[in-house]
């Protein structure tokens, strides 16, 4: 059975097919709009979630099928004590696919081990979240039709943003890819990313505070919101919070073709009045994020739909 933990679980011809897979979903809803008939998509999540929980949700309700889940771990059996083990083999019984988020890292993969369904890490603690870094490839593939070739800022808290992680993890993979990783010294990348991953895959990277001075040359802006919840006092978050504001001045510095990403919530980090600007893309991002997870949640259960009917190849170029 296969599970979906990290991005490496799929391999770039995997990821390939995956995006075409979710551009022929975008491009012809009404073909899988039956597609998971009289199957369930359990979400657990002991953390809180809005985009990825909903994007889940509205996925498997858009390919037919079912859902059912909790959205704290205060309102599941979590609260009196129930190990994720136990919850999954519960799970399973009661569905075919299960999301699960948890603070803990390593808690998917746990319940994973255990689990009679595949199981979608939907993000744990500060480590991964493999389903926002698929959202993260799709959109970079639709909006500039490669992923190698590119120069990509990391801004904000690349300590503990997880969606960072992950997608550093999955880009190492394209050729080309330069990496400036934009944050205060206190929330840096961590050694495990910088010298297991970038490093280790001979990725090019340079570590850099000003958000100003690398704007010329990025093609894509990747904001983060400072992880108020993995602080462990107070007085350091609201030091960090207002670090970066990405603003209309500091956006006149850039590539009039840049792209500013951001996984959501935004918190300070990105003024509102950028949502005016044609190069803010976080809200497409955030919807495409149902199309991929429709293909990856259709991928998983193993079902094919129509392969009689030829799906445009994201090698093609096909832009959606
Ligand atoms: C992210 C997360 O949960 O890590 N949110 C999301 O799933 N889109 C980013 C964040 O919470 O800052």
């Amino acid at each position: 059975m296969r599970h979906c933990m990290s991005p490496l679980d799929f391999s770039v011809q995997e990821l390939n097919e995956l995006m075409a897979l979710a551009c022929d979903i975008e491009s012809n809803p009404e073909k899988y709009a039956h597609a998971c008939e009289g199957k369930r998509l359990a979400t657990c999540f002991y953390e809180p979630s809005t985009r990825t929980r909903l994007s889940f949700e509205s996925a498997m309700l858009r390919l037919g099928g079912q859902t059912l889940g909790f959205a704290s771990a205060d309102s599941s059996s979590a609260a009196k004590g129930e190990s994720v083990a136990d919850t999954i083999r519960i799970i399973s019984g009661y569905a075919d696919i299960c999301a699960m988020r948890h603070p803990k890292e390593g808690a998917p993969l746990v319940a994973s081990s255990r689990s009679g369904i595949p199981v979608i890490n939907a993000g744990d603690g500060g480590h991964q979240h493999p389903t926002q870094t698929l959202t993260d490839l799709y959109t970079i593939h639709s909006l500039l039709g490669r992923l190698d070739h590119i120069t990509i800022g990391l801004c904000g808290d690349l300590k503990f943003g997880r969606t960072v992680h992950s997608l550093i993890n999955a880009l190492v993979r394209y050729p080309n890819v330069h990496f400036v990783l934009i944050s205060p010294e206190e929330l840096r990348i961590p050694s495990y990313i910088r010298e297991d991953v970038l490093e280790e895959n001979h990725a090019t990277y340079e570590e850099v505070e000003h958000l100003e001075d690398s704007m010329p040359k990025l093609d894509i802006l990747y904001m983060t919101r400072v992880q108020k919840e993995r602080f462990f006092n107070e007085e350091d978050y609201l030091r960090m919070k207002d670090f970066y504001i990405l603003t209309r001045e500091k956006m006149a510095l850039s590539k009039p073709d840049m792209i500013v990403m951001h996984p959501l919530p935004r918190v300070n980090e990105i003024s509102v009045e950028v949502d005016a600007d044609p190069r803010a893309k976080y809200f497409e991002q955030a919807r495409k994020g149902v199309f991929i997870r429709m293909a990856l949640i259709l991928t998983l259960l193993g079902i094919h739909i129509d392969p009689a009917i030829p799906q445009p190849s994201v090698e093609g170029g096909e832009s959606c």
